[in-house]
């Protein structure tokens, strides 16, 4: 944990280093979002499972739903490495440990990312448990991942090649851009008005971070929200962290067709 505070780069590679030992080679890395780790199972059979923190400079995870493990999957040819959890901004660690898992995939060969998340829907046509493709991003989290002078470039951040794919599989796919925040309190019904006339469709508090490090290390960034309520005041009902990882559960199947389908045709 220290050493990725100090050396996150370092840190990653080490990890990376450890993980090929333990697993060998990966293609692709994917990151499974709050509701989104029952999706996993669909992937199909895992050849090593075990928890992140067997690399070194993953913090324990802190929430429940959030377990922190590493899955190796074969999807046809491809080689799937699958986060099933992920470290938040709002665990107060800071940057570093919410990025590592990322840093430590590219480290360790993969040459895409995927990021799926939970949000909250900012249009009212979407519906509870529909998947939408993310187009671009807004980091309203106030941190990033990069430090110095290090100016990358984020046009086509969440790459429009895999968003096609996505869409060759499936059609219906929808995208939108998604608005990263810090959380963890969910917004108020008026910050969500100022988000949809930002030019918001999603909300959530992940992604943003890992889909800047992602590119900063030279991987291909696909984005999947899954839209687990709609946004405060669009609905007159509380948001619940319960129900948006309910929703996830429900949506599980599809999500892992989709990524299962996507993965076989990298
Ligand atoms: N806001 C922020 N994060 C979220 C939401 C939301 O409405 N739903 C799922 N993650």
């Amino acid at each position: 944990m220290t050493e990725v505070l100090d050396d996150p780069y370092h840190a990653a590679g080490a990890a990376a280093e450890r993980l090929r030992a333990l697993t060998g080679n990966h293609d692709v890395a994917l990151v499974m979002g709050s509701g989104w780790v029952p999706a996993a199972d669909v992937l199909g059979e895992a050849t090593h499972e075990f928890p992140v923190t067997e690399l070194p400079g993953f913090p324990p995870p802190v929430v429940a739903g959030h377990a922190g493990r590493i899955r190796s999957v074969r999807v046809g040819d491809t080689r799937a490495l699958v986060f099933l959890g992920r470290n938040h901004l709002y665990e107060g660690k800071g940057v570093a440990p919410v990025v590592h898992g990322v840093r430590t995939a590219v480290a360790a060969g993969c040459k895409v990312v995927v990021l799926t998340n939970a949000a909250g829907g900012l249009r009212e046509t979407y519906r509870l448990g529909q998947p939408v493709l993310i187009s671009d991003h807004i980091n309203l989290t106030s941190d990033t991942p990069l430090v110095g002078a290090n100016f990358v470039d984020l046009t086509d951040l969440y790459s429009p090649r895999l968003r096609a794919l996505c869409r060759e599989v499936d059609p219906t796919l929808e995208e939108g851009v998604y608005v990263g925040l810090r959380g963890p309190q969910y917004e108020t019904p008026a910050e969500i008005r100022m988000l949809r006339v930002l030019g918001g469709d999603l909300v959530g508090m992940s992604t943003v971070l890992e889909a800047i490090a992602a590119r900063e290390a030279g991987a291909e960034v696909l984005g999947i929200s899954l839209v687990t309520n709609l946004a405060a005041g669009l609905t007159g009902e509380p948001l619940n962290h319960e129900e948006v990882l309910a929703a996830g559960r429900a949506a599980a199947e599809r999500m892992g067709r989709l990524l299962r389908d996507v993965l076989a045709r990298l």
